[in-house]
C-alpha cells in the first residue's frame, strides 16, 4: 500500500522508519511518501497560510500550495483523507475499509484549519481520532496510518492476527502474564498454568466479559445482542453476566 502524507511538518513522521512499519516499508509492503506542503508555495517567503475571510483568530492553510502538493502525488486517483476533529470517528471498521485501498493520501492541517476548497475539490473524507483537539493533524495521521497499516497483509508477523485483538473481537482483551510465575508476591492465576486449554479459553472469555461490562457497557451490550455464535460453555459463562 502506498501512503502519501501531506504536511507542513514532515519531521513529525520520523517514527514511521522504526518498528513494524519501518520493517514493512523496508520490505516494500508499505511505501510512505512524505511531502512538505510548504515546498509548493509560490510565495517568495514560502508562505502557506493567511488570515481567514470573515475574521476569526489564527491562520488558515491556503488552497494553492495544498492543490499543487496534491497534484504532485496524483491525488485525483487516490482515496483522500483529511485529519480533522470534525470528521467521522476512526474505528476498526473504518480502518479496515481504508486498508483495502492500494493508495491513500492523508492530508494534515495545522493550527486553525484549511481552506474549505481543498476539502471540497479533492473529495476528502474527514476523519477524527477522538473528541479532543490536537495542535495539528500529524499525530492523528500517525494513529490512522498505524492502525490501517497493521491490517495490510504481511505487515504483522505471520503468528499475529490483525483481527483477533481487543475491540475487534467485540470484547476488551483479558489480562496477560509472562515469566516469572511469581513476582514480588504476586502470582499468575493458577488456571493459566494448568495446561487445560479448554478451561483456559473459558477463563479468558470470562475475564474479557467482566472487563468489558464494567469499562465499556456500550460494546458489552452490542456483544450480548449478537451472541448466537457462542458455544454452549461460552453461553453458560455469559449468562453469569446477564443477571
Ligand atoms: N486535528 C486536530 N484534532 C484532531 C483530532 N481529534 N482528530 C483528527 N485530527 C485532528
Amino acid at each position: 500500500m502506498k501512503i502519501n502524507i501531506l504536511t507542513l511538518f514532515p519531521e513529525m513522521f520520523t517514527p514511521l522508519t522504526s518498528s513494524m512499519l519501518g520493517r514493512a516499508s523496508d520490505k516494500g509492503i508499505l511505501e510512505f511518501n512524505i511531502v512538505n506542503i510548504r515546498d509548493f508555495s509560490q510565495d517568495k517567503h514560502c508562505k502557506a497560510d493567511d488570515y481567514p475571510f470573515g475574521g476569526g483568530h489564527g491562520m488558515v492553510l491556503m488552497a494553492d500550495p495544498a492543490f499543487r502538493a496534491l497534484e504532485s502525488v496524483g491525488a485525483e486517483k487516490t482515496r483522500n483523507i483529511y485529519m480533522s476533529p470534525r470528521g467521522k470517528i476512526l474505528d476498526m471498521d473504518l480502518s479496515e475499509d481504508i486498508a483495502r485501498e492500494r493508495e491513500i493520501t492523508v492530508f494534515c492541517g495545522h493550527y486553525e484549519g484549511i481552506d474549505q476548497r481543498i476539502i471540497d475539490a479533492w473529495d476528502m473524507q474527514e476523519v477524527s481520532i477522538g473528541d479532543y483537539i490536537l495542535t495539528g493533524g500529524e499525530l492523528a495521521a500517525m494513529v490512522l496510518i498505524d492502525t490501517v497499516s497493521r491490517m495490510v497483509p504481511d505487515v504483522l508477523p505471520k503468528e499475529a492476527s490483525a483481527f483477533d485483538e481487543s475491540i475487534y473481537s467485540g470484547l476488551l482483551e483479558y489480562p496477560q502474564y509472562t515469566q516469572p510465575r511469581s513476582y514480588r508476591g504476586m502470582d499468575v492465576p493458577d488456571i493459566l498454568v494448568s495446561g487445560n486449554h479448554k478451561l483456559i479459553a473459558l477463563w479468558k472469555f470470562e475475564q474479557s466479559l467482566a472487563l468489558t461490562k464494567v469499562r465499556r457497557p456500550d460494546i458489552f451490550e452490542q456483544y450480548v445482542n449478537k451472541r448466537s455464535e457462542l458455544s454452549k460453555d461460552e453461553l453458560k459463562v455469559l449468562e453469569k453476566f446477564l443477571k
